[in-house]
């Protein structure tokens, strides 16, 4: 059902949901100690007053926060889906009878209604945008030349946002300033790793309830969240096997005590695969024919291209819904290979996505760098810019004061050390 008031516009699947989604926000917050007091600083602040800001996010309790310490600090925002699947309805119901803030997002919501919500964020007319894939950066580069002298600069979340947006630089089309979040060390040192690691086996699990220990589990991708997928899995008794394409990598994961062999190879061993490699195709058609009767397929990159489900499709003679978000495809062979969260990021179709704690310092940085954005209005060029260290190292410095730690300070004799070079051996 999809519910328009007059009022405040948005769409969403069921505003009578946002009972229980004001009650799973209010959890989340327990763990995001951070961004509650950048919300409590801003609400003294607004920053953002005068700013049209939109956020094209997974609409979880994480985003949740986001969203309303950005309307604490004065922004008029505006919040769409990053992802057909990982709409909490509950939350989105939640952010527009709770909190006022406009959400175009239901979960299941097929490729036509997530390009109109597109559509509507851009119609929005943002100063600012938060992406999660590129996607709104993407579509405003291509199709509305006419805002682009409106936009104060882009935040993006992911790896795969990031590449978009470097490629958008090569080719002359990026206009304004994108601040990257993902590189931040606050980011991807623990949502991608931690997060991925523990949400993705979290979905899996959801999924299907198998038992994972003895299992063999094959990580396609090696970056931060293939270590965290696969630190995981071993934790819970898998035998991991990881394939890559960066001879770096692999070496790593073979020094952190995983088997490492090409996927041709790894396709006929694996009882769960687990795709994270920000490419397509990484299983196609010449691994489904190789793979054992039952497999289990699933991905954890950003967009449903890793896994090749068009040709899954097209050769099997029978698909049905096994359990929620798993459904099975039967070969011609007479195999079956089975298929979580349709492709997509399994964490957040099959489970809630990255932990409240690990979330709490990715948002804090798209906080903090849409407050940078504004401050530096007109003096960034169109470029890529990294975090600044200081706003890195407030963060860590925030989180590590509410997990109750302390750490060493340099004595002045250490500083002077580091700063020297004479004495050696
Ligand atoms: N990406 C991964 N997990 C997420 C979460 N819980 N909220 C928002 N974005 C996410």
């Amino acid at each position: 059902m999809i519910a328009t008031a007059t009022k405040l516009k948005h769409e969403v699947k069921d505003l009578s949901l946002a009972a229980k989604g004001k009650q799973r926000i209010e959890w989340a917050g327990r763990e995001m100690p951070v961004l509650g007091q950048i919300r409590d600083r801003f609400a003294q602040e607004k920053p953002f007053a005068g700013i049209r800001l939109i956020a094209c996010c997974h609409v979880t309790t994480e985003t949740a926060h986001l969203a309303i310490a950005l309307k604490a600090g004065g922004a008029d925002g505006l919040l769409i889906a990053s992802n057909p699947l990982s709409t909490q309805d509950d939350v989105a119901a939640s952010l527009v009878a709770d909190h006022g803030i406009p959400v175009f997002a239901i979960k299941g919501e097929d490729n036509a209604t997530y390009h109109r919500h597109l559509q509507i964020a851009l119609d929005h007319k943002p100063n600012i945008i938060i992406d999660d894939g590129g996607d709104v950066t993407a579509t405003l580069i291509q199709e509305r030349k006419n805002q682009l002298a409106d936009i104060i600069g882009t935040t993006e979340e992911t790896t795969t946002g990031i590449v978009r947006l470097k490629a958008m630089l090569k080719e002359g089309v990026l206009t304004f300033p994108a601040m990257n979040v993902n590189d931040a060390e606050t980011k991807h040192f623990f949502d991608n790793r931690y997060g991925t690691g523990q949400s993705t086996l979290d979905g899996v699990i959801r999924a299907t309830n198998v038992l994972l220990a003895g299992k063999t589990i094959v990580v396609a991708g090696y970056g931060w969240c293939g270590k965290g997928v696969a630190m995981r899995a071993k934790g819970l008794g898998a035998n991991v096997i990881v394939t890559e394409i960066n001879a770096v990598r692999a070496i790593e994961a073979a020094m952190d005590g995983f088997r490492v062999m090409p996927m041709s190879e790894a396709a006929a061993q694996g009882d769960l695969f687990i795709t994270v490699t920000g490419n397509k195709h990484v299983i196609r058609p010449e691994h489904f024919e190789v793979m054992k009767d039952g497999a289990m397929v699933c991905n954890s990159g950003h967009f449903d291209i890793e896994i090749d489900l068009k040709s899954l499709g097209a050769k099997a003679t029978g698909l049905r819904e096994v359990r929620n978000f798993t459904q099975e495809y039967k070969l011609p062979t007479g195999k079956s290979i089975v298929v979580i969260g349709e492709g997509r990021l399994v964490n957040l179709a099959a489970a809630e996505g990255h932990p409240s704690a690990v979330m709490d310092m990715s948002f804090a940085n798209q906080a903090m760098a849409c407050e940078y954005l504004v401050k530096n209005k007109g003096k960034l060029e169109p470029a890529i810019y990294s975090i600044p260290e200081a706003i890195d190292q407030e963060i860590a410095r925030l989180k590590l004061e509410a997990m109750g730690m302390a750490i060493d300070t340099l004595t002045p004799d250490q500083i002077e050390y580091m700063n020297s070079w004479t004495s050696g051996t």
